[in-house]
């Protein structure tokens, strides 16, 4: 079967310990390894990718071109700045979900812009880490 590919953005790395008041107790190891075991139970293939650079997801997004056939992505801050980013999913043309832990839309008013939702499959906001599992099980039906 297929490839989903997980990417976390900036800051994303220090889930547990980050505004857990808005941000939950669950570690990115937590949450991947969680997506992990889903995705290998449908037997499709698994890779989660976290970086505060945004060159890096980039360049994770260009190079999972013929590789990969779902993204899902929680971009962080770069939600709500990164045209780079949704050019290189435009670029790719692979299907994406946009996630988010908190509800971007109950908190300040720059939260409320995304450069992705709108060439995105779905977006998830506020479930906490449930919505990455959310996720991935409307990623496994497309694959
Ligand atoms: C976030 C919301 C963003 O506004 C913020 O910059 C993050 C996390 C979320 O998961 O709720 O880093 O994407």
């Amino acid at each position: 079967m297929g490839k989903i590919l997980v990417l976390h953005g900036p800051n994303l790395n220090l889930l547990g310990f980050r505004e857990p008041e808005v941000y939950g107790t669950d570690t990115l190891d937590d949450i991947n390894n969680r997506l992990q075991a889903l995705v290998e139970a449908s037997n499709c293939e698994f890779e989660a990718f976290q970086s505060n650079a945004e060159h890096a997801l980039i360049e994770k997004i260009h190079s999972a071109r013929g590789a990969v056939s779902f993204i899902v992505i929680n971009p962080g801050a770069f939600t709500h700045t990164s045209i780079a980013l949704r050019d290189a999913f435009l670029g790719v043309s692979i299907p994406f979900i946009e996630i988010h832990l908190s509800n971007v839309h109950s908190r300040e008013a720059f939260r409320q812009q995304s450069y992705l939702s709108d060439i995105a499959v779905g977006l998830i906001t506020g479930l906490g880490s449930l919505g990455y599992e959310l996720a991935i099980q409307s990623a496994l039906t497309r694959m």
